[in-house]
């Protein structure tokens, strides 16, 4: 056992969205559906685990206080839910406490803490791998996967970057679809309070709406779908096959949030401002639409206001960027999620 170790791990955003659990009353995080989700690389969580003596409980958490880094703000059932899976991590490794000693689980964002992109993904694939770490764990990043799950569903895709799939076999790389360097992203922030249907709840609501039958096949066929193309994006009917995901992600955020307003008692997280980007991305695709080489960009929503945007690097997709940026500027934050 090491007396200390760190680690960090990226916030991810799924294009095709875990929404809904198999067997919730179990307690444990099997998704109803596979989802995919790209990595943000520029918004990361780093978690360190010590070994430190004195401490009134086993498992204590505080602020990871470092130059360039902002503490999360843990409500007293945020801090309970992340020791609880420290002590998880730990017992399913085989490993214990020594006597006598605790462990002091610090974690901070290398971005903006309240800016509404808090994420349990990062930090629950970050509080795995440090735990882990500290005690000298041999498990596969898969293994490691597999066990933050159980913190957070979504947690399991960050462990790999750019893409992470997460089927019925558990979470992995997804190979062949492009790479970081070819790609843009930005986070349009229009609201950055708090969440007032956490997902936890949504994963439980949504199964009451009358959409949900058939989501798990609808969602299944669109990740077939979107995985062909993203394959083919950087082939010779490129431009055709990004395309055609761009309308895949653009439907499947929608269903999702159908999904959220359709349940019993219904519930949604766009705010007018989400709405107004929305109609912003659908102006500018048209404007540019005319040229043959225009890439439109991969457009979603978290469960939330704030809407993410990829796009391919090349001229044409930028200077859209450029203008959504400006056009946006006077009621969105821009972020950008991709280093
Ligand atoms: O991992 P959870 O329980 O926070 O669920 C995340 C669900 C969504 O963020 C809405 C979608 C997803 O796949 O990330």
């Amino acid at each position: 056992m090491k007396s200390s170790f760190q680690a960090y791990a990226p916030s991810n955003i799924a294009l095709i969205k875990y929404m809904g659990k198999l067997a919730a009353e179990t307690g444990s995080n099997r998704p109803a559906n596979s989802s995919l989700s790209f990595s943000l690389n520029g918004f990361k969580t780093h978690v360190r685990a010590s070994v430190v003596e004195g401490a009134a409980e086993p498992f204590t958490w505080a602020p990871l206080r470092k130059a360039g880094l902002q503490a999360p703000h843990l409500s007293e059932h945020g801090r309970v839910r992340f020791l609880r899976h420290a002590e998880r991590v730990m017992k399913r490794i085989g490993a214990g406490l020594p006597s006598g000693k605790s462990i002091l689980i610090e974690s901070a964002n290398d971005f903006p803490s309240d800016c509404g992109l808090a994420s349990s993904a990062s930090s629950f694939a970050a509080l795995t791998m440090a735990v882990a770490g500290l005690f000298e764990s041999t498990f596969t990043t898969e293994e490691l996967a597999d066990l933050s799950r159980d913190g957070s569903g979504s947690s399991c895709r960050s462990f790999f970057s750019p893409w992470g799939v997460w089927d019925a076999e558990g979470a992995r790389a997804a190979e062949g679809l492009p790479g970081e360097d070819k790609l843009w992203h930005m986070a349009l922030i229009v609201d950055d309070s708090l969440k007032r249907v956490s997902s936890s709840e949504a994963h439980k609501r949504v199964t009451s709406s009358l959409l949900f039958r058939g989501r798990p096949e609808r969602a299944e066929e669109r990740l077939r779908q979107l995985m062909d193309c993203l394959r083919r994006a950087s082939g010779s009917d490129g431009v055709h096959a990004w395309n055609r995901a761009s309308e895949i992600v653009w439907a499947e955020s929608w269903d999702m949030h159908a999904l959220f307003e359709t349940s019993e008692p219904g519930f949604g997280y766009m705010v007018p401002e989400s709405l107004r980007v929305l109609n912003l991305i659908r102006e500018l695709n048209l404007k540019h639409g005319g040229s043959e080489n225009y890439r439109k960009p991969l457009v979603t929503l978290d469960a939330g206001p704030n809407v993410h945007v990829i796009g391919w690097r090349d001229e044409q997709s930028e200077q859209m960027k450029e203008e959504l940026t400006t056009r946006v500027r006077s009621f969105a934050r821009v972020e950008d999620g991709a280093r």
